[in-house]
């Protein structure tokens, strides 16, 4: 028999009252359970970025976070920070400046931008390049997704 354990979450700004495995990770359980599928997984090994949201406003990576340990927690996915049609500016400024190709790691770099932007520490383009180095894109997209995040930095600040 398979335990379960109660968890309380709120996921893009609803409250989910959850049973979950103790092994799920959180990436899993967006993905699988939740149909929110616009988190990605990547390598699954914390070293690429695709899977990373905004947990009480902290980027984190999704795949390395076990649910149970969140109790409590507001989560914030890609599509809760925006949809068509009603864009957060991080999504306007990706297609504004091309900073996509496949897109894959999109989700990713864009939750870990508004994270960025939350920290505050990042000034310039060197520290945007050096504090989102931890979400890979395969697609070499790197300096227009720079200038995206640049762009919204500067009018957020
Ligand atoms: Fe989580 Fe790669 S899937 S860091
Ligand atoms: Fe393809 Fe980044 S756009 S991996």
């Amino acid at each position: 028999r398979i335990e379960t354990l109660p968890l309380s979450l709120a996921i893009n700004g609803e409250a989910r009252e959850l049973q979950v495995e103790p092994w799920t990770t959180l990436l899993d359980l967006l993905r699988d359970k939740l149909d929110l599928t616009g988190t990605k997984k990547g390598c699954d090994h914390g070293q690429c970025g695709a899977c990373t949201v905004l947990v009480d406003g902290k980027r984190i990576n999704s795949c390395l976070k076990l649910a149970v340990t969140l109790d409590g927690a507001e989560i914030t996915t890609i599509e809760g920070l925006g949809q068509p049609g009603e864009l957060h500016p991080l999504q306007a400024a990706f297609i504004e400046h091309d900073a996509f190709q496949c897109g894959y790691c999109t989700p990713g770099q864009i939750c870990s931008a508004q994270g960025l932007i939350n920290e505050g520490h990042a000034k310039d383009r060197q520290d945007v390049r050096e504090q989102m180095s931890g979400n890979l894109c395969r697609c070499g997209a790197y300096t227009n997704i720079a200038d995206a995040v640049l762009e919204v930095m500067e009018k957020q600040s």
